[in-house]
């Protein structure tokens, strides 16, 4: 575990503005930045940055939090992760020794990494090495990509013997299964997560008998196949660069076009593409090109990546190959600048998916009409909405009557209303906002406030997190409430977001306790009201009044 106090101060040496500013392009306004929000799809900016509460906060989807947690969203790195990085970039050295969870599977990965790639230089990875020059890959320009060869004759093991790695280990990165070693006569592909880190690999086996011809490591607890990309860690700087990015299949294709000088590119790794590929590959441009093997599988592919790639909000345009060819044949056969046109020309996925599938019958068209719309409910940009409804009326000859009807089921997406709605605060969370923004008199309502004068549990909660950790501000409540009311008092703190003077605090204070006791005194004199105890109400009725001759002093 990273000491509390350590993440605090890494916070205080951070400048959210810069790390958010890497990724979002952001404009001041008053003393906050405001941006188009990356979590969601929007028309106008709603997503707030503020320097002086080290807070991000969207008004329209309602995400919020503080540096960390901004890199774990955008750049799905882990907690230590994200810390480690704004460590570095603040120059603070983060005490690990205690280990961070999964420190010690990393550095067994990276281990096999380094030793899977020294073979390759080696007589015992000739073979590996003799196969990778008849693919013809140019070691020198994929070095990122790190590859090696596990030999036939296994010594993956001896070697993390002396490297002092211990059997156990090696099975729980998914080295070995039950102390053999899972990787023979294979090409490894390291893969990579967005930190750099060595999660797991792939292996290509060298020769036809070995089989499966891929193979991939088993899920661990650091490797998820369906959350990574292969060559991301490597593309995406260019990717962001070029606002696009390729998707292709197979390792070798995306290798190949690598080494061509098209590095814009990732793979999904040995799966159909997942829902959590697409949205990572959508934070790196705003559109992608599908570049499938061409035949019937990797047409397939292809119309099912595409409602997930819309869904994630991102133009998809699809590259058709010729029969069976992968890219890799292609651009070896045709060059660089021949599948860069091929891929520049590539239709949208609407005429790409028209014309895949196959139409023989009006229950085709049907089909084809019904689940091309459903694609296209799920676009958020209203003006890119409106032109595939209108594209879809004419290409299929429909009346625009019933494609409204059809689109009229389409639910209003988060973020599409021009106005986000503001949230529904209650005074007692706006009392703690007015606190939190006013955080250095927060010693002085304890006269004032108590717990006691909060209904709701969880603001009672935040109550006394606030009055007992002096220096707890709004960018250290996560975890600490629960996330609703993080997400609640973010957006209150930032939009009142009022610096009083100690007295005019102390006033606010206080009127907000009259006004708790108001109520309370209204309904205890209701209550004696109804069982007629007269004492009683004249008792609470002159407390009442002099309540109210109070308020007119502190007013
Ligand atoms: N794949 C897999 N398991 C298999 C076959 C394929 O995981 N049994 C994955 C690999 O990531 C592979 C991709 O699917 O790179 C594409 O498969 P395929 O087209 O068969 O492989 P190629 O990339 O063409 O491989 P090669 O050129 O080495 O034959
Ligand atoms: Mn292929």
């Amino acid at each position: 575990m990273i000491e509390r106090e350590q993440i605090e101060e890494i916070k205080r040496q951070t400048d959210i503005v810069d790390v958010i500013s890497q990724f979002v392009q952001l404009k001041k306004v008053g003393k906050n930045y405001r941006a188009l929000c990356p979590f969601h799809t929007e028309k106008a900016p709603s997503f707030y940055v503020s320097p002086d509460k080290g807070i991000y906060y969207c008004f329209g989807c309602k995400k919020g939090g503080n540096a960390i947690s901004f890199l774990m969203e955008y750049e799905h790195l882990d907690f230590p992760d994200a810390l480690r990085r704004l460590a570095k970039a603040a120059g603070i050295e983060i005490d690990t020794s205690k280990g961070l969870k999964h420190k010690e599977l990393y550095e067994v990965n990276e281990l096999a990494c380094q030793y899977y790639s020294m073979v390759l230089t080696k007589e015992i990875g000739r073979r590996g090495m003799n196969y990778l020059n008849e693919r013809k890959a140019n070691l020198e320009k994929l070095k990122d990509f790190r590859l090696g060869y596990a030999p036939s004759s296994g010594q993956l093991v001896t070697y993390m013997k002396q490297q002092n790695v211990s059997a156990d280990r090696l099975n729980q990165v998914g080295l070995t299964s039950s102390g053999r070693e899972v990787f023979h006569d294979r090409i490894i592909f390291p893969l990579i997560n967005l930190s750099g880190r060595v999660i797991g690999f792939g292996g290509r086996g060298i020769d036809d008998y070995i089989q499966p011809k891929y193979l991939n490591s088993p899920e661990t607890p650091i490797f998820r196949k369906g959350d990574n990309l292969y060559g991301l860690f490597q593309a995406k700087e260019t990717m962001r660069l070029k606002n696009e990015s390729i998707l292709v299949e197979g390792y070798f294709d995306l290798l190949s076009l690598y080494q061509h000088g098209i590095k814009n590119i990732c793979a999904p790794l040995g799966t159909a593409l997942t829902e959590k590929q697409a949205v990572l590959i959508s934070r790196y441009g705003h559109k992608v090109h599908l570049l499938f093997d061409g035949d019937m599988s990797g047409i397939k592919a292809a119309l099912r990546a595409i409602g997930l790639l819309i869904n994630a909000q991102v133009d998809v345009h699809v590259a058709s190959l010729p029969r069976d060819t992968d890219p890799d044949d292609y651009i070896k056969k045709h060059g660089a600048d021949s599948l860069n046109t091929l891929i520049g020309e590539s239709p949208d996925f609407f005429h790409f998916y028209k014309n895949a599938v196959k139409i023989q019958t009006v229950e085709d068209e049907i089909t084809l009409i019904k689940d091309l719309m459903q694609i296209i409910n799920t676009i958020q940009d209203p003006i890119r909405y409106d032109r595939y409804l209108k594209h879809i009326e004419t290409v299929f000859n429909l009346s625009p009557e019933t494609i409204r009807k059809t689109a009229a089921k389409k639910e209003a997406p988060v973020g599409l209303s021009e106005s986000p709605k503001p949230i529904k605060a209650t005074d007692e969370e706006q009392m703690m906002a007015m606190i939190i923004n006013n955080r250095e008199y927060a010693e002085k309502i304890k006269d004032i406030l108590t717990e006691k004068d909060f209904n709701s549990e969880k603001v009672r909660k935040l109550f006394n997190h606030i009055i007992k950790n002096k220096d707890v501000g709004i960018d250290s409540l996560s975890g600490v409430v629960d996330a609703d009311l993080e997400h609640t008092m973010m957006e209150l703190v930032l939009k009142k977001d009022e610096r009083l003077s100690e007295e005019d605090f102390l006033k606010a204070v206080k009127k907000f306790k009259n006004k708790i006791e108001n109520k309370r005194l209204t309904f205890l004199i209701a209550e004696a009201n109804k069982k007629h105890d007269d004492d009683e109400v004249t008792r609470l009725q002159k407390e009442h009044k002099e309540l109210r001759n109070n308020e007119g002093v502190t007013k």
